[in-house]
């Protein structure tokens, strides 16, 4: 998945580089900072020590010592000082310069924190929104594995731009799987069915709605939907599949395979990236095997989102992030 948020320690994570939030001197601090010394270990220090410092915005680089990563990219992200400083050029200078070094040292996989958004003070919602859109941009026209890592989840305010609506939302719908026989995996059965007469009306509904699965699936295949839907959509499969935040190795199987079958948060993000209406997200799941369901929050956010159109996929993960459900790409 090009671009995932997670909820770890950075020195934890397995990849190529990490970047640490540094400050100027680059010789240690409290924080990142000093999380990554500790694990790196002191052979850190003394590499740190050589590079004479850095300025903020800029990015270095160092080998990674101890930690689970071959080099670590230490930037200096810029102190809060009320947003008219010039931050958010900063900001957005420490993830560039970050990246650029990443790929010049040829790394397919890097972890940010969320620079700035500690000690430094930078409000950490528009220090997310800077991250994902400046690695937004980065993924535009380069292929890398992204990982933001989120520390403290819980001090991690997100706007409640969605949030709020969106837990309104799941109220009114979420059916626990327990009380909810209605959308099972062939289409919706009635819930005010008694138990009895359900099992019978089950049977018939899934022979039904299996004979049509079936003709469905001879009909067209997910893959086959999914090249048709590109070609209606007059996009590319590069911007299909960049702004389903699904790599380039993943999608060439994809489209090698008629009858391949996705996950079903990969289906979701092709659905999400070719901005298709509900009922067609509802078919084109169903031609990988999967269907929408009440009894799951998960589902409920993609309906929701759908629903109103919101087709950004990084918008739509910092939700799913938010409510601890996976994210969609892969
Ligand atoms: N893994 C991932 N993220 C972490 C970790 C960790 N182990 N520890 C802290 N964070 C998160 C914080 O929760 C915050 O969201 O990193 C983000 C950046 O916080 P700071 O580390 O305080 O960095 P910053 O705000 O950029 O301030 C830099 O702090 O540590 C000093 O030497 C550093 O002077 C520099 C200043």
């Amino acid at each position: 998945m090009p671009f995932k948020i997670v909820r770890n320690d950075i020195t934890k994570i397995q990849c190529d580089a990490i970047v640490n939030a540094a400050n100027s001197s680059l010789l240690g601090g409290g924080g990142v900072d000093g999380a990554i010394h500790r694990a790196a270990g002191k052979e850190l220090l003394l590499e740190c020590m050589k590079l004479h410092g850095c300025k903020t915005g800029q990015a270095k680089i160092t080998g990674g010592y101890n930690l689970p990563c071959k080099y670590v990219i230490h930037t200096v992200g810029p102190v809060w000082r009320g947003g008219s400083h010039g931050e958010e050029e900063l900001l957005q200078s420490c993830y560039k310069n970050s990246l650029a070094l990443a790929k010049e040292n040829h790394c397919e996989s890097v972890a940010f924190p969320l620079i700035s958004s500690g000690v430094y003070g930078y409000p950490k919602q528009q220090a997310f929104n800077v991250a994902v859109e400046t690695i937004k941009q980065f993924l535009e026209e380069n292929e890398m594995d992204i990982t933001l890592v989120i520390f403290d989840k819980a001090s991690f305010d997100l706007s409640k731009e969605y949030s709020d609506t969106i837990r309104e939302y799941i109220n009114q719908n979420y059916v626990d799987e327990h009380t909810d026989h209605s959308t099972r995996f062939f289409g919706g059965l009635s819930r005010k069915a008694s138990a009895p007469k359900m099992a019978v009306c089950k049977e018939r509904a899934v022979c039904d709605d299996i004979g049509d699965f079936i003709k469905n699936q001879i009909d067209e295949s997910f893959t086959e939907m999914l090249l048709r839907k590109i070609d209606e959509k007059g996009m590319t499969d590069v911007q299909c599949y960049k702004k389903a935040n699904i790599d380039r190795k993943l999608f060439s199987k994809i489209r090698s395979d008629r009858l391949y079958k996705p996950k079903k948060e990969t289906a979701i993000a092709f659905a999400i990236a070719l901005e298709l209406s509900l009922d067609e997200t509802k078919d084109m799941l169903m031609k990988a095997g999967f269907a929408l369901s009440h009894s799951s929050k998960f589902d409920i956010i993609i309906e929701y989102f759908v629903m109103k159109e919101i087709y950004d996929i990084y918008r739509i993960n910092e939700t799913l992030f938010e409510f601890d459900q996976k994210l969609l790409g892969a």
